[in-house]
C-alpha cells in the first residue's frame, strides 16, 4: 500500500525558517524518550511559574493505581500565562481576532484589552459567589466572551465546563448536574449561518431538570428579548458595570483542575474529562508552537468551536500562552457562500488554517471555483483534525486550497490527550496524505494486538500510549475508577486510545478509526450507547442498536436499528418523529442518518447484540457477515439484510 503513496517533501521555504528541522526532530524525540524528566524539566520552563517546580514527572499507569502528576510542586496561573506575561512586549498585539457570522462583523482584542475583559469577567464571577474549585458551565456562541469566561475561571481558580451550543437542553442538564455547577454563563441567542439558536431558552429548560443552578449570567449577542428569572438571571453588561477591570490571579497548584470537558465514550453517558493546570498548558502551548511552526507574525485560525477540546487547546489556551493572534469564527463554512473560509483568510491575512476533514470534503464537493476566486496568498500552513482524512481530500486541500505551497499537518489526538500526540512537524516531516505520521516529543505510541502483544515494524492493530505526557487527562471527574477502567484495563500498564492504527515501514502512523462503540460524525464523537438510550426513551421503541457506517462528507453516519413495541406501525412519519426525538434528547449532531425498523436484532444465546453483524449490514458488506450460526435466531439476519436502507 505504501508504494502508491504520493510523498510530499518539506518545502524549501519551510526548511529555511522552520523552528524544528528533521535532524532536530530526531534528536529531540530521542532525548524526550530517553530522559523524560530532563526533557520536560526544560520545557516546563516555557511557562511562567509563581513558585517553580522541582519535581517533573510523577506518573504511574500501574493497574489499580493509575495516577498522573506533572510539575506537581510548582504553582502558577493559566490566565497569567495567557495574558499578563505578554503585556510588556505584546500589549498592543491582537490576541483575539473575531469574525462574526455576518461578514460585516469583526472585532480585534489586543492582549491589553484581553487583560481588562478577563479581569472584569473574573470579578463578575466572583460577585456571583464563584470561588476557587467551583464549577462554572459555559454554554456560549463563538464570541470573544466565551474565551473571556474561560480565562476568567482560570484566573480565579474555578473549573469551567464548556458545553457545545449545539447540545440540547437535556444534554446540557446532564452536564450541569454531572459537575454540580451553580453558575451558568450563556448568551441570549447564538447566530450561526444566519440562523438563531435560542441558548438562553435552552438554559432555562435545562435548569428545570438540573436543580443545582443559582445564577445565570447572560451575555447579549443578538439583543433578543429573552425571559429573565428575577434573582437568578442577570445580564453580563449590567454586572460588569458594577466591577473593576483588575483582578489578581489566584496562585494555583500545578495539578489544580483547570477544566472539565464532557465527551462520549463507548458505554454510558458522557464522561467529564478532567484536565489540570500546568502540564496541560505546557503541552498545549508547546504542541501549538511546534506543530504549527508558529512565528510572531502569524495569524492563526482554528475553525473549531470552543465547545470541543480543539477549541480549548488550539483556539484559546495554546495560542494565547504563545502570545499568538488567534482568530475566532462565529459562523459556518458555507454562509453566506461556500467561499466564506477563503474570504476570511483573505480578509484577515490568515497564515495558518486548521480545520476538519468533514469541512474539507464538503467544500471540495462545491468545486474549485469558489476557492479559486479568492487569493489565499497569505496561507503558509494547513492543518487537519478530528478524523482520518482521506488522501483525495488531502490532495485537494493541498493542491487547491494551499496551491501546492503549504504543508498539511494531519494532527491525531483526543479530548483525553489534551493536545496533539501524532502529527508531522512541517519543517521536519515528509508528508504522506492520510497519515498523521510521527509522534510528538515525549509520546510513545505502540501498536498492540488483541492479546496485548506489542507489534514491531510495519503492522496494524490497536493504538496504545506506553507512558504519560504532560497534557494527559488526569481522571474522569468524580469517578477515578471509570477512568482506570476505560483507559487502562484493556492493556494494563498502557493508555488505550480506542483507535486502530497501521504503522508502515517508515514508522508512519495511519489511524484507521475507532475500534470501540464510539462513532465519529463530522469529527464529533458520539457514543452509540447514548443514541440508543435516547431512542429507547421514546414510548414506541422497545429496543435499539446503533452503529456507524461510511458517509461521504461526515466520515461516519449514524445507522440505527429500531425494534418497535408490539402493535406499533413502522411508518415514515414515525421515522421522522424518532429522528426529531434524538435531536431533542441530545442535539442535531446525534441525528440518525438512517433508521431501519427491525422486528428483531441479532443476539447471541446469552442475549448480547452482535454489533459486528449490524455494522457489516450498515456498511453494505453483506458478503462479510461472518458466522451467524451462534445467534439465538439466525433468521433475523435475513430480515435485516432484506430491509437494509
Ligand atoms: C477521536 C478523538 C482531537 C480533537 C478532535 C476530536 C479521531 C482525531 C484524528 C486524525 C484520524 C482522528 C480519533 C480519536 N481523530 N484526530 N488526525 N486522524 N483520526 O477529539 O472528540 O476526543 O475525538 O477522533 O478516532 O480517537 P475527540
Amino acid at each position: 500500500m505504501s508504494q502508491s503513496v504520493h510523498i510530499h517533501d518539506v518545502p524549501e521555504t519551510f526548511k529555511k525558517r522552520a523552528l524544528i528541522g528533521s535532524h532536530r526532530y530526531d534528536e529531540m524525540y530521542a532525548r524526550s524518550l530517553k530522559d523524560p524528566t530532563g526533557f520536560w524539566g526544560e520545557h516546563g520552563m516555557r511557562i511562567d511559574w509563581i513558585k517553580p517546580f522541582t519535581r517533573v514527572k510523577d506518573t504511574s499507569f500501574a493497574p489499580g493505581a493509575v495516577s498522573i502528576a506533572w510539575f506537581q510542586d510548582g504553582t502558577t496561573n493559566v490566565s497569567l500565562n495567557c495574558i499578563d506575561r505578554h503585556l510588556a512586549e505584546r500589549g498592543d498585539k491582537v490576541a483575539i481576532l473575531w469574525e462574526g457570522d455576518d461578514p460585516k462583523d469583526s472585532r480585534r482584542i489586543t492582549y491589553r484589552e484581553l487583560h481588562a475583559e478577563v479581569c472584569r469577567f473574573a470579578n463578575v464571577l466572583k460577585a456571583q459567589g464563584v470561588a476557587k474549585g467551583d464549577r462554572v458551565t459555559i454554554y456560549m456562541p463563538m464570541i470573544p466572551e466565551a474565551a473571556f469566561a474561560m480565562l476568567a475561571c482560570a484566573r480565579i481558580g474555578a473549573m469551567h465546563s464548556v458545553v457545545f451550543g449545539g447540545f440540547s437542553p437535556d444534554a446540557l442538564a446532564g452536564r450541569i448536574t454531572g459537575c454540580d455547577s451553580r453558575v451558568v454563563v450563556t448568551a441570549d441567542e447564538a447566530l450561526r449561518g444566519g440562523r438563531i439558536v435560542p441558548l438562553k431558552k435552552n438554559v432555562d429548560a435545562a435548569i428545570e431538570k438540573a436543580g443545582t443552578v443559582e445564577r445565570v449570567v447572560v451575555v447579549k449577542r443578538t439583543g433578543a428579548d429573552v425571559a429573565m428569572v428575577a434573582g437568578r438571571d442577570a445580564y453580563y453588561h449590567d454586572l460588569a458595570a458594577e466591577v473593576g477591570a483588575d483582578c489578581p490571579a489566584e496562585e494555583m497548584e500545578a495539578e489544580a483542575p483547570l477544566f472539565i470537558l464532557y465527551t462520549s465514550g463507548s458505554t454510558g453517558q458522557p464522561k467529564g474529562v478532567l484536565h489540570t493546570t500546568a502540564g496541560y498548558l505546557v503541552y498545549a502551548a508547546m504542541t501549538h508552537q511546534y506543530v504549527f511552526d508558529l512565528h510572531d507574525d502569524d495569524v492563526y485560525w482554528c475553525t473549531a468551536d470552543v465547545g470541543w477540546v480543539t477549541g480549548h487547546s488550539y483556539i484559546v489556551y495554546g495560542p494565547l500562552a504563545n502570545g499568538a493572534t488567534t482568530l475566532m469564527f462565529e459562523g459556518v463554512p458555507n454562509y453566506p457562500s461556500v467561499s466564506r473560509l477563503w474570504e476570511v483568510v483573505d480578509k484577515h491575512k490568515v497564515t495558518i488554517l486548521y480545520t476538519a476533514p468533514t469541512a474539507i470534503r464538503a467544500l471540495m464537493g462545491a468545486g474549485d471555483e469558489p476557492v479559486r476566486r479568492t487569493s489565499r496568498a497569505s496561507l503558509r500552513l494547513l492543518g487537519s483534525v478530528g478524523e482520518p482524512i482521506n488522501p483525495e481530500a488531502w490532495e485537494w486541500y493541498h493542491r487547491v486550497v494551499g496551491e501546492g505551497r503549504c504543508p498539511i499537518v494531519d494532527t491525531w489526538w483526543q479530548t483525553e490527550t489534551g493536545g496533539i500526540l501524532i502529527s508531522p512537524l512541517p519543517g521536519a516531516t515528509r508528508l504522506k496524505p492520510g497519515s498523521a505520521t510521527r509522534p510528538f516529543f515525549g509520546v510513545r505510541p505502540e501498536i498492540v494486538d488483541a492479546e496485548a502483544k506489542v507489534l514491531e515494524g510495519a503492522c496494524e492493530g490497536n493504538l496504545v500510549i506506553a507512558d504519560s505526557w504532560p497534557g494527559q487527562m488526569r481522571t474522569v471527574y468524580g469517578d477515578h475508577k471509570r477512568f482506570e477502567e476505560t483507559y487502562f484495563s484493556a492493556y494494563p500498564g498502557k493508555y488505550f486510545t480506542g483507535d486502530g492504527c497501521r504503522r508502515d515501514a517508515d514508522g508512519y502512523h495511519w489511524i484507521t478509526g475507532r475500534v470501540d462503540d464510539v462513532i465519529n460524525v463530522s469529527g464529533h464523537r458520539m457514543g452509540t450507547a447514548e443514541v440508543e438510550s435516547a431512542l429507547v426513551a421514546h414510548d414506541t421503541v422497545s429496543e435499539a442498536a446503533v452503529v456507524g457506517y461510511p458517509h461521504d462528507v461526515k466520515g461516519q453516519g449514524i445507522y440505527a436499528y429500531v425494534t418497535l413495541m408490539a402493535g406499533v406501525e413502522p411508518t415514515e412519519g414515525l421515522r421522522k418523529q424518532l429522528v426529531a426525538h434524538v435531536r431533542q434528547e441530545i442535539g442535531p449532531i446525534a441525528s440518525p442518518d438512517v433508521i431501519q425498523f427491525a422486528p428483531g436484532l441479532p443476539k447471541t444465546r446469552s442475549g448480547k447484540i452482535m454489533r459486528r453483524i449490524l455494522r457489516k449490514i450498515a456498511e453494505n458488506e453483506l458478503g462479510a457477515l461472518g458466522d451467524t450460526s451462534t445467534l439465538a435466531d439466525p433468521s433475523v439476519v435475513d430480515d435485516l439484510v432484506a430491509n437494509r436502507r
